[in-house]
């Protein structure tokens, strides 16, 4: 089942609480801008994801975001592999992703068999790991 869409007016609400540091003004931008799913779990908004085509041929998820409250259920995993899908059936046959590499939430992204492929070190901030998988190949 599709666990993604795009993003509606009402959805705004959820992203105040998903994404706290953005004003009302950027959220909107966000909503109606190409790259924001939605990511639904029993008929109800639960997360984000939003994501960028790099070089016209590469996609990269920016950012992922599940409510607290309903975090270790299997959604993020879920949203991932469907977001997946649909990249494999536009025709792409790698993805990228990045986090800091102080964050614990590279462990889900290794869980979902992604490996490492580079770090970006900037603004004295840790560094930033990129990192890939390759969708060729998958069911
Ligand atoms: C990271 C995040 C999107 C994962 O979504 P989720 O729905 O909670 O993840 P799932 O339930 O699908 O977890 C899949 C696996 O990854 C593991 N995992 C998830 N988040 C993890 C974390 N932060 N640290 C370590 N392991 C993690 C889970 O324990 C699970 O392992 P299991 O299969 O052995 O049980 C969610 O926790 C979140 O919104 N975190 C805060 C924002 C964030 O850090 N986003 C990522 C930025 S790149």
């Amino acid at each position: 089942m599709n666990c993604l869409r795009s993003p509606v007016p009402s959805d705004l609400e959820v992203l105040r609480k998903l994404w706290p540091r953005l004003s009302d003004a950027a959220l909107e931008a966000q909503i109606h801008g190409p790259r924001l799913r939605i990511i639904e779990a029993g008929g109800k908004p639960v997360g984000f994801l939003k994501f960028h085509v790099i070089w016209e041929s590469l996609p990269f998820i920016e950012h992922i975001v599940i409510l607290e409250s309903d975090r270790g259920l299997g959604y993020g995993t879920r949203a991932v592999r469907e977001w997946e899908r649909q990249m494999a059936e536009r025709g792409f046959d790698l993805v990228v992703m990045s986090t800091q590499a102080s964050a614990t939430a590279q462990h889900f992204w290794r869980k979902l068999g992604y490996t490492d492929c580079g770090a970006l070190t900037i603004r004295s901030q840790p560094a930033e790991i990129f990192m890939q998988r390759r969708l060729a190949g998958d069911s």
